[in-house]
């Protein structure tokens, strides 16, 4: 606990990041969301016996602190401040990706649906509610339509339980969802954001992902046969020389194979990942389920591909997240990959984490 920004400088200090003018004017906000949350009074216990019963002990209205919706461009710190944030909260704290948490939202809402329950979202809301006073999104994106039907009805609860919300996003709220199907019905969400979090735009000139020491090659260029034959001696040196059996990754009732699989190293096909209908639910259990994954042959993105390029920013994120290392052979560097028409705005995140994956640093969960 303690100040955001006294642990900032105390990262600087240390070295592990370097001073960065915008991050730095943006602490005194991160410092006020703790110190409200450190004002707040302690939520009321639910009374027992009859008073509880008849409702005679609810408790007045609970409010939280002001969040915080931090958005800006790729690598520029949010993720990173969010989390010092989160180090520093004095409440019951959860950060989780927001993919992530809608996944379990969908899930929780199925229950409701078949307990028959009238608005789903509530009593879902109200579980969520129950465990945490801060709930740290990180890289809220919303981009279908079922998450933008719920999310609002979601956050309303939320807020009126008191749950003070900090949510991260390359987007400005007012371009959450753009161009989605029935935006209009959307739209309600984003003056709550405005009403109920400070939006904060992170404008620092420097991505944090690039210049960075790259280490042994992971990314080869272009996709023929000697990239191939690369990652071939990388499957025998990661997997001491395993024959490379097909492997399923399972899910609930589904399931998809990768062309190999060996404890903890998967290899597949860009195609076989991204060209069926899989979606952040498999690819968040891949990214569970293996430290490491060679992928063959990732094509040049854009509109002629678009839905398989889609996934592909999906499975990087949930690649990303779970720190999984990443190999490739590829039609062209990150950066050049996508470049124009509808995407490639989303795709510049995913250029700014391959960049990342492709650093020495980089780890597996350890
Ligand atoms: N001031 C800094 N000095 C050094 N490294 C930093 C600094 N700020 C952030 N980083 C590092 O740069 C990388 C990118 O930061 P972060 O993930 O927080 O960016 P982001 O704004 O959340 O990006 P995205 O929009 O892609 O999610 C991380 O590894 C982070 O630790
Ligand atoms: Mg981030």
């Amino acid at each position: 606990m303690g100040k955001v920004s006294e642990l900032y400088h105390q990262y600087v200090a240390q070295g592990r990041i370097g001073a960065d003018a915008a991050q730095q004017a943006i602490l005194p906000q991160l410092d006020r969301v703790i110190a409200e949350l450190a004002a707040l009074p302690p939520p009321a216990k639910p009374r027992s016996g009859w008073r509880g019963l008849f409702g005679g002990g609810q408790a007045g209205p609970v409010t939280g602190a002001r969040g915080l919706y931090l958005w800006g461009g790729v690598g520029r710190g949010k993720s990173m401040l969010m989390d010092l944030l989160a180090a520093c909260s004095p409440v019951p704290t959860r950060r989780v990706h927001f993919h992530e948490f809608m996944q379990e939202i969908q899930m929780r809402l199925e229950a409701a649906r078949k307990r028959g329950d009238q608005d789903i979202v509530r009593p879902v809301a109200l579980e969520v509610a129950a465990q945490v006073r801060l709930l740290c999104f990180d890289e809220m994106q919303i981009t279908d339509i079922a998450d933008a039907m719920i999310v609002g009805r979601l956050f309303q609860v939320l807020f009126e339980q008191g749950v003070t919300v900090v949510t991260t996003s390359n987007r400005a709220p007012e371009d959450l969802y753009k161009n989605g199907l029935n935006r209009q019905l959307f739209l309600p969400f984003i003056a709550l954001i405005g009403e109920r979090l400070e939006v904060v735009c992170l404008d620092s000139a420097t991505d944090h992902r690039q210049g960075r020491d790259p280490g042994g090659q992971v990314w080869f260029v272009p996709a023929d046969a000697v990239a191939h034959a690369a990652l071939d001696a990388i499957w025998n040196d990661l997997t001491g020389g395993a024959l490379p059996e097909r492997g399923e990754i399972r899910m609930n009732s589904r399931s998809f194979a990768l062309d190999a699989l060996s404890g903890r190293v998967g290899r597949a096909e860009f195609w076989a990942l991204c060209g069926q209908p899989l979606g952040a639910a498999d690819y968040l259990e891949l990214a569970r389920r293996v430290d490491a994954l060679l992928m063959d042959g990732v094509p040049r993105l854009g509109m002629s591909n678009y839905n398989e390029a889609k996934r592909f920013v999906t499975l990087i994120d949930a690649l990303y997240e779970a720190r999984v290392r990443l190999f490739a052979s590829a039609a062209d560097e990150p950066e050049q990959l996508y470049n124009e028409g509808e995407g490639s705005f989303e795709f510049e995140r995913t250029a700014s984490r391959l960049r990342e994956m492709q650093d020495a640093a980089w780890g597996n969960k350890g």
